[in-house]
Parts: structure tokens; sequence; C-alpha cells
């Protein structure tokens, strides 16, 4: 097959430049047209990502590709989506909001924003985890009479909490989750991004809509499809969330009550088969396993833990009893949140989704 067509939005910011990173020399897709802000529109992306005083911009570990460097950007809400087959956005929600419907008129909308997470007709597709609601999609397109679709990823925080709960979920059943986030400045962007003055030598105990999009999503995510709709999972979810000084990946503090009791050893066996039909699949941008638990009791770690799989595993460390939760279980994960948690975690969702049928059919 022929390579797809694909554009991307919101292509300067840290989640677009993921994606550039993760399709740049991509089997199944072709990157065709860079987007942004009017601000970038006319300048070629290496000056788009360039500071007045000559800063470049370029966030990930591996080099921006030159034939992206030299691609003139163009403003998103002039992308004709007609001239690709697939559309990647990195947009902040409000613009999510306007543009991706424009785009999905036509084509499949692979989206890292939260903008249309919560719409009924919409699945929240996480990889490995629920391809069950991939239905959906045809009733969107049936409800809204579009050719294309827009497929959201979860919030960054939400990704490996769901990664981690599917397997106790599936072998043991999920009563009530707890979960603390320590998450890296890179969640938060670009604009306005974290800055340096406020996060060193501090942990900022807020970050706003962020515990309310964890415990919906993470329901959402692990609910039903049935008659069209998703109903949300049964199980309690209380999230705390808070900034952290590290520069990626986000940690977090789980406690789960359990339906049904299980051993320490079982958690373990049960994350550490988690998802291996998925990954037998070797999709170009699937890690071997979905969950790499260590049993290291100083790990995970983000500096450490976020480069496994090139940030695609989850690592689940210190799997505990817990005896204040009925049928408890505690355990820590570190999940790297503009990989699996952004731009390539979204790649390997519409590489299933080719597989599927859903994109370039
Ligand atoms: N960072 C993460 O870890 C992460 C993880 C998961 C999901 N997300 C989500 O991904 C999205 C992007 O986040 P980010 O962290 O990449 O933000 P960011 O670094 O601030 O980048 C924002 C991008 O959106 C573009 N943009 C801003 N306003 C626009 C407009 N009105 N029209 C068109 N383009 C516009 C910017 O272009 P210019 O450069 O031209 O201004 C830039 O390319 C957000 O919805 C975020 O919640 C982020």
């Amino acid at each position: 097959m022929s390579r797809l067509n694909a554009a991307v939005v919101g292509a300067t910011g840290i989640a677009g430049q993921q994606f550039l990173a993760a399709l740049a020399d991509h089997p199944l897709f072709e990157v065709t047209h860079l987007a942004a802000s009017s601000r970038s529109a006319g300048k070629t992306y290496l000056e788009a990502i360039t500071t007045a005083a000559g800063s470049t911009q370029w966030f990930c570990t591996e080099p921006l590709a030159p034939r992206f460097a030299q691609m003139t950007v163009i403003e998103a809400a002039k992308l004709d989506a007609h001239e690709v087959d697939v559309v990647f956005t990195a947009l902040e929600s409000d613009a999510a909001a306007e543009l991706e419907p424009l785009y999905a008129q036509h084509v499949p909308v692979m989206s890292t924003a939260s903008a249309f997470r919560m719409a009924e007709d919409v699945p929240v597709l996480v990889p490995g985890v629920n391809p069950q609601h991939a239905p959906l999609i045809r009733q969107m397109q049936a409800e809204r009479g579009w050719q294309g679709f827009v497929v959201p990823n979860p919030n960054c925080t939400t990704v490996g909490l769901v990664v981690s709960l599917a397997p106790l979920q599936q072998a043991f059943g999920l009563d009530s989750v707890v979960m603390t986030s320590l998450q890296g400045c890179s969640g938060a962007g670009r604009s306005p991004g974290v800055i340096a003055l406020d996060i060193v030598d501090n942990v900022i105990p807020y970050i706003p809509k962020e515990e309310e999009k964890v415990e919906a999503e993470t329901r959402k995510i692990l609910g039903t499809l049935s008659g069209g709709r998703i109903t949300p999972a049964d199980f309690r979810v209380s999230a705390t969330c808070t900034r952290v000084p590290v520069l990626e990946a986000h940690t977090e503090s789980v406690f789960v009550s359990l339906t049904r009791p299980a051993t320490v050893e079982q958690v373990s066996a049960a994350m550490q088969e988690f998802g291996s039909e998925f990954t037998g699949l070797g999709h170009p941008s699937s890690p071997t396993r979905l969950i790499t638990v260590t049993a290291d009791p100083f790990r995970p770690q983000p500096r450490l833990d976020r480069v496994v799989e090139d940030g695609m595993t989850t690592t689940v460390g210190r799997i505990r009893a817990c005896d204040v939760m009925g049928n408890g279980v505690k355990y820590l994960l570190v999940s790297h949140n503009t990989k699996m948690g952004a731009g390539k975690g979204a790649l390997l969702m519409a590489e299933e989704l080719v597989r599927l049928g859903y994109i370039g059919a």
C-alpha cells in the first residue's frame, strides 16, 4: 500500500513535535502538511520554532528531520482536508473544538486535545485497552454526517492509569481507585507552559481541570459500549494531580480496591501478561509490552523509566497489598506524557485504525 498523506496540526507545540518525531520515515503515513496558528503561518517550520533571539525550540530528543525543517507551515484554519488522508491534531481545546470538525467532515482526525473526549458519540481510544469502543466511530459518522471522524486520546495522566487498571479490571474487577500524580512540566506545553521560577525547588498542588478529566475519562475508557453509547464503568475514581520539577513523564501513586481478592503475584502477573495480543500485531509505534513490571523497589523513576520502549510502555513497580481498602493493592507507575500520552500514542492508535479499516480503507 502506498503511504497515506498526513497533516500535523499544532505541529510547532510540544505534542505536535512528538508527532513529527514519530512520523519521520513512517511506513504508513507521509507528512505532507504542517499547520499551526497564524503566528507561524508562512514561515518554514524551522523559522516557526525559532525565537527572535535565535533559540530553536525543538523539544524532542530525536533530531528534527531536515525535510520537516524546510516545509512551510500553513494556518490551521486554512488546511484543506481534501488534500490529505488523515489529520493528526495537537491543539489546545478551544482551537480543537473549532477546527477538528472542519477536518473530520472529510477525513479521520487523531487528536491529543480534550475537546471531544466526553462527547457521547466519540470513543476515547487507548491502544490495546478498549478496541471494543471503535465501532462507535461509525455511529459518529452517521449522526454527524461526517466522512471522517475525531478520535481523541486521553489526557496524558489518564493514559498510564487506564493501561495499568485494565488488566486488574479484567482479572479481578475494580471497586474504587485513588490516584495521586506527580506530573512532568512538559505536560503543560509551551504556552503558557510552566515557569521555572514557580516549579524549581517546589511542588504545585493543583492543575486546573486535570482531576475531573482523569476521573471521567478513566471510567469512560473502561466502560461498556452497548446500544450505541458507552456506559462508564461503575467503579469510583478519586484523583489528586500535582506538578513536580521533572521534565518529562508522569509518576502516579495508585491505590485500588479490587472486587475479588488477589495476591501481589497475581496482580503482577495480570499486568505483565496484559496486551500481548495487541503488541503481537507489531505496529511500527508499538512497544513490545504495554506494561513493564519492575521488581526493583527503587523504581519506577521518571528519569530512568520514561525511555523504556521509547516511552510507549507503562512501567509499574512497588506493587504491594493495601490493608486500608477492601481487597486493596497499591503501586506506582511512570508513563511518558508526550510519547504514549500524546503524539506517538495517537499515532499508534492510528496504525491500529488502519488495520481495522477505519483509516485509509
Ligand atoms: N504536552 C503534553 O504532554 C500533552 C499530552 C497529552 C495531550 N496534550 C494536549 O495536546 C494539545 C497541545 O498541547 P501542547 O502541550 O503541544 O501545547 P503547546 O506546546 O502550547 O502547542 C500548542 C500548539 O497549538 C498551536 N495553536 C495555538 N493556538 C492555535 C490556533 N488558534 N489555531 C491553530 N493552532 C494553534 C500552536 O501553534 P503556534 O506555535 O503557531 O502558536 C502550537 O503548535 C493540548 O490540547 C494538550 O492538552 C498535551
